[in-house]
Parts: structure tokens; sequence; C-alpha cells
């Protein structure tokens, strides 16, 4: 026969105090119960390998201890790193991290928000851009709903928020193709650009103005696409808007025989583990991913806290790393 599952009340009868009594001390308000009181149902709860029914617990609570974390998609390395810097802020606080890939579908973005609300969770993290600014007022600012927008997308209004330097990204990039002494360069971006990559992009204009744009979704099959594209322009160097569409640009300039750096400069952005073990190694814009998803928990975890404290915004600095993909116009 299957052993009889426990309950509160088994607890309660054990320690001869009322439900309430072991709800209230099992979910820490137990300082208004002496401490005789507190010891007798910790004892039976211990006797008795009482596991308090999680989402009765929540009832009580009203706490989930759950955050929402939307990407548009974890394959990508750079979303990846986020969510491994988001999860582990979130985890040491005894949070759990619930993932959705939003695919840059508005309608499953708007799903997800819906239904993780309903599971009442205690907070969003939003790093996508298929998110509308309507589905972000009726869905979580009416109901008073902590969240962050960050990366693709920049929340309208009062929320937190966490940023990093896309506009002197873009210039690093353009002053470093600029003092290799690259005159016709190629820009390799998606042609509905989200926020942060068009001002990504402007950081780049300043300094080539001129720049041929050439359109790729933002995937390495989007940069292998774009090689072809590349290859029929006088551009002897490429800012591909991130690494992903460079390691994709890899595969198309070699299968029309072209070399990197000799016949083109190739410098990416994000700076993703991968571009370490590409040949060559790439030049990059590294941004701080994994400390932007620590960041980001933290302030989350600090406005769910204190609810009524000043918005806070906070901007990341990106820097250029040197590989070995840019050399010297011959
Ligand atoms: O690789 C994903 C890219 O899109 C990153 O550059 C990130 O900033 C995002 O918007």
């Amino acid at each position: 026969m299957k052993n009889k599952k426990i309950t509160i009340k088994d607890v309660a009868k054990q320690s001869g105090v009322s439900i309430a009594t072991v709800s209230q001390i099992l979910n820490g308000n137990d300082q208004k119960f002496s401490p005789k009181t507190v010891e007798k149902v910790l004892a039976a709860k211990a006797a008795l390998n009482y596991e308090p029914d999680y989402f009765a617990r929540r009832m009580v609570m009203k706490k989930s201890k759950t955050i929402g974390v939307l990407v548009p998609d974890i394959t990508n390395p750079f979303f990846s790193t986020l969510v491994r810097g988001v999860e582990g802020v979130l985890y040491r606080e005894n949070f759990i991290t619930m993932l959705c890939n939003a695919d840059l579908d508005t309608k499953k973005e708007t799903d997800y928000l819906e239904e993780l609300s309903r599971r009442g969770v205690d907070g969003y993290i939003i790093a996508s851009s298929a998110i509308s600014n309507q589905a972000i007022n009726e869905t979580l600012r009416k109901k008073n709903l902590p969240y962050i927008v960050l990366d693709q997308k920049k929340a309208e209004g009062f929320s937190d928020a966490v940023l990093t330097d896309d506009f002197s990204g873009g210039r690093l990039a353009g002053e470093h193709l600029s003092q290799l002494g690259h005159e016709k360069v190629a820009v390799v971006l998606p042609e509905d650009a989200t926020e942060n990559i068009k001002t990504r992009l402007t950081g780049f204009q300043e300094i080539y103005p001129k720049a041929i744009l050439v359109y790729g979704e933002l995937t390495k099959d989007g940069g292998r696409q774009a090689a072809r594209e590349i290859i029929k322009t006088d551009a002897t160097a490429v800012f591909a808007i991130n690494d992903e569409l460079a390691f994709g640009l890899y595969l198309g300039l070699a299968a029309a025989k072209k070399k990197i750096p000799q016949d083109y400069s190739v410098i990416g952005y994000d700076n993703i583990d991968m571009c370490e073990y590409v040949t060559p190694q790439l030049t990059t814009i590294a941004q701080p991913i994994h400390e932007l998803g620590q960041t980001t928990a933290r302030l989350l975890l600090e406005r769910i806290e204190q609810p009524e404290k000043e918005w806070e915004e906070k901007t990341l600095p990106v820097q250029l790393i040197k590989r070995f993909s840019t050399a010297h116009l011959k």
C-alpha cells in the first residue's frame, strides 16, 4: 500500500497546536510564538519528515520565488551567457529562473508574459525585442509587476534599466578599422534592426558615414549568406554586428576563396567564447555579458524588496578586444 502523504494537519496534531500556528511558524512568521511552541512544531516537522506543499505555501506567502526570463533564442551564446549571469544571482537568493524563448514572435512573447503572470512569478527579465510596449503596459505595469527590459529594447517610461554602451561599441569598431587604414567598409546587420543595434550602427557611422550596409539575420547563416553580397562590393573590412554573423562570414568568405584578414578584415561584437576558438581568432567588441545578467538580476531583486525606491539606470562599458581577424590594409 502507498504511504499516506504527511500533511500540515499531522504536524499540528503531533505538536498539539493549530494548523494556523504550524503554517505561520513554517512560513517564517514565528516571532509571535513562544520558543517552546516553535521548537515543538519544528520537532514534529522533522519527526514526520514533512515537506510543505509548494503551491499551498505560495498562497500563504504571496510569493513564488520565481523570476520569468524571456530571451529571443537561448541557442545564441550571448543569451545563454546572459542567462547564466541572471541565474547565478537568483540561485544564491533562493529564486528559480523560469526561461522562455520568445523567438522574435510577438504572440509567443505575450502568451509567455500572461502565463508567467498566471503562475505568479515575482518579477520579469525581458531581453527580447518582440515585446510590445502595449504588452508591457497591459500585463506588467498595470498589475504593478516588477520587471526590467534590457538589451534589444529599452522600456518606455518608468522602469529600472541596464544597458551596455552600444554607441561607443560601434564607434570603437570603426576607429579600429580606420586605424588599420581601411577606407571602404561594410556592416552586416538585420534589416529590421533592434534599437540597441541601430545605436551600435550610429556609433560606427560616426567614423564611416558611408559604410555599405549588407542585411542578414542575426545568425551564423545570416553571415554566411551576407558574404555573397560582401564580395560584390569594394569593401576591404567588415563590421559584423554580432559575433555569430562574423562566424558565418568566415564560412561564406572561405567558400568564395577569400582569406581573413588578408582579403577582408572582420570585426565582430559581443565577445562570446567561440571568438578564441576560430581561426583566425576574432577581433571583437566585448560586452560584459555575464555581468549584464548579474546586474540585471540584482537590480530586479532590489526592486522586489523595495518597490518604492527611485528608478535606476546602469550603463556597462564595452571594450575592443584585438585578435587576428583584422589587419592593416596592404
Ligand atoms: O548576439 C546577440 C546580439 O543581439 C547581441 O549583440 C546582443 O546585444 C543582442 O541584441
